[in-house]
């Protein structure tokens, strides 16, 4: 579910976040009848839902009564699994006392916060609208009303020293989180931090110094118990966010809203769609309310594109990839299983995966050569196909 307003738009935020007036209302009526329209399709794949995640934007920005009645409209299409994940992503700067529990009696179980720095001066140069303090009351309250509670932080960013990181990372552990993601921060072209590097009025972290300090913190989390579990994300084992695996593990998601995402594999795996809905809120808007439903952008891939899709993220988790389960889930007869087994010879070599049963897994050497592994694990679909 995607909420595209935010109270200010962050100077690095590529995201499909607008600022400007909304009408909470208004917004939850055309879900709704986006749901209606477009939910049928998804329906009967599974005994109902195993996660709602509501992103944006700002989503706490969305009165809770209508988050409810979102949660109730989806749980009346598909059901919800017992333990299904309902993840509302909050800006600290806009939540409140009682916010956060009226958001959990609508349903919510699980909070990711943007914390993004406990250092001031840092908060200040991300753009950001809350300071340290306004991010950890945040958090205490989300942790107050039972839910579980992530929240993010951002660093490798320009003049920051290792000691500036671990401050951070080390005030996030003293919050006793059982999640966390932190990102390095990554220059988008299209914003202002964007422009501003391009005019050379910011000079990002150079690429060594920024490695440096993923491990660091990858190290400093690990020691505490945080699993990095992908290349972004940390967990008490058991706490992972499900929602991200479920796009990690390629399975079906439906996205509502301005600018969300779908991805709809066919049951049998021998094709899949991919659709993103029109970007701009007052677009969706109107026409939602003439009862379409616009796509920007759809692609209808082949046995070959999904595959390419599987294996681009596969390896991104350090639950890995198993060759022989994905070449019989894909019914590949042997060829795919072993076309990965070869390709994955010489990133076990140079230490960049390695064996975990029946699965090949990433390194910690391995999540910093993401990419390249997974541009590699790529062409093999094209090989095998
Ligand atoms: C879609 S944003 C939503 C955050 C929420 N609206 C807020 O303001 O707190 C999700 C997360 O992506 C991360 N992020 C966004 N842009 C980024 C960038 N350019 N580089 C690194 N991390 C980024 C931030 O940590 C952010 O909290």
């Amino acid at each position: 579910m995607h909420f595209p307003w935010c109270e200010k738009k962050c100077p690095y935020c590529d995201f499909n976040s607008h600022t400007g007036e909304h009408d909470d209302r208004r917004y939850a009526e055309a879900i709704l009848r986006e749901l209606a329209v477009r939910g049928p399709a998804y329906q009967g794949r599974a005994p109902g839902l195993r996660s709602i995640f509501f992103g944006g934007g700002t989503p706490s920005l969305w009165a809770p009564a209508e988050v409810g009645r979102v949660i109730a409209a989806l749980r009346d299409t598909f059901g919800l699994l017992p333990d299904a994940e309902l993840t509302l992503e909050a800006n600290p700067g806009t939540v409140h006392e009682g916010h956060f529990e009226a958001y959990a009696l609508a349903g919510i179980n699980r909070f990711s916060l943007g914390v993004q720095s406990f250092r001031d001066e840092e908060l200040l140069a991300l753009g950001r609208i809350h300071d340290a303090d306004a991010a950890e009351r945040g958090i205490k309250l989300a942790q107050g009303t039972g839910a579980r509670v992530s929240f993010d932080l951002i660093y490798g960013l320009h003049g920051q020293s290792t000691a500036d990181v671990i401050y951070s990372v080390e005030r996030a552990l003293s919050l006793r989180t059982d999640h966390l993601s932190a990102y390095t921060l990554t220059i988008e072209p299209d914003t202002l931090l964007g422009r501003r590097t391009k005019l050379g009025l910011y000079t990002p972290m150079d690429d060594d110094q920024q490695a440096e300090l993923i491990s660091l913190v990858a190290e400093r989390l690990g020691g505490a118990g945080l699993v990095r579990y992908e290349v972004s994300n940390f967990a008490r084992p058991g706490h992972e966010s499900r929602h991200n695996l479920l796009y990690w593990h390629g399975g079906a998601y439906l996205g509502l809203g301005a600018g969300a995402h779908s991805y709809l594999p066919a049951s049998d795996l021998s094709s899949a769609e991919r659709r993103e809905a029109v970007k701009l809120p007052a677009d969706y808007l109107v026409a939602a309310e003439a009862g379409e439903f616009p796509s920007r952008f759809t692609e209808r891939l082949d046995r070959r594109g999904l595959l390419k899709d599987r294996l681009m993220v596969a390896l991104r988790t350090r639950f890995g990839l198993d060759p022989l389960a994905l070449d019989q889930e894909l019914n590949a007869g042997g060829v795919l299983a072993r076309s990965l087994e070869e390709v994955a010879g010489a990133f076990l070599r140079q230490g960049w995966l390695a064996r975990q049963g029946s699965h090949l897994v990433p390194t910690d050497l391995g999540f910093l050569y993401n990419d390249a592994i997974a541009r590699r694990m790529m062409q093999v679909a094209d090989e095998v196909a």
